[in-house]
């Protein structure tokens, strides 16, 4: 039986563009695996509070550390992405970038000795590959011939989850929700058809079988770019 694990941090709720974006994804992978578990974890608020000098302090020494306040969070966090056999991460862009409520949790999870090694060779990651599905949510467009601001949200997940060794990454966007309800109709509907053709190319070919093999090694596909 498979885990998906869905990290939503907009906070917009239940309205969230991002949110809508990462239910449809999980649709297509709850076809493909009408079997799995799907765990939800929201990000943002004080559930997940940044992390604390425990915490700091001890990507600077080996010391056996407490495991209260970040500690205890950051493990929890951690045990939740190493249980999931496809990961679904729901975004907005938030100035450029993923929301500190994201931030918060890539802080917990992404932690020296823990999930990922410094070595002469550099930082090497230590967690199993898996699938990734990044849906993101704009108000302007950041892919395309007609972006108007610079994208270091998908470059920075891909480096950031990378560093861990989550490598298998798939990005889907709606974009351009800020300029009116006809623009982000259309917007939708773009990503709803790279999604259908996505998912259903994959689930053709492999009988819905095996998610991983269908993805990987795809390159970003941005549905309204
Ligand atoms: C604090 C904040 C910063 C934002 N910064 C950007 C930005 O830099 N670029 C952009 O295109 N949209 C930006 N937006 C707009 C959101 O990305 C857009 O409304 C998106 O659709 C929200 O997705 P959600 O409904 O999942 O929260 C920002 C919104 C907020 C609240």
């Amino acid at each position: 039986m498979k885990t998906i694990l869905h990290v939503s941090c907009s906070p917009r709720g239940a309205a969230s563009e991002s949110g809508r974006l990462s239910r449809n994804i999980l649709g297509f992978l709850l076809q493909a695996h009408p079997e799995a578990v799907v765990v939800e974890r929201v990000v943002g608020g004080v559930e997940i509070p940044p992390i604390d000098a425990d915490y700091a302090t001890s990507q600077q020494s080996l010391a056996d550390l407490s495991q209260a306040g970040s500690m205890a969070t950051s493990e929890a966090l951690i045990r939740e992405l190493e249980a999931a056999d496809i990961v679904v991460i729901g975004t907005p862009v938030h100035n450029m970038a993923v929301p500190a409520a994201l931030k918060a949790w890539i802080d917990h999870v992404v932690r020296a000795r823990r999930t990922f090694n410094v070595t002469a060779a550099g930082k090497v990651g230590l967690l199993r590959d898996r699938p990734v599905f990044v849906a993101v949510a704009s108000g302007g467009k950041f892919s395309g011939e007609r972006a108007r601001q610079p994208d270091f949200l998908t470059p920075y997940l891909r480096a950031v989850l990378g560093m861990i060794g989550l490598h298998d990454l798939t990005f889907f966007s709606v974009e351009g929700t800020g300029a009116g309800p006809d623009a982000v109709d259309l917007a939708r509907a773009g990503t709803d058809q790279a999604l259908a053709a996505h998912f259903t190319r994959g689930l053709a070919r492999l009988g819905a079988i095996d998610i991983h093999a269908q993805v990987h090694g795809r390159r970003p596909s941005t549905g309204s770019g």
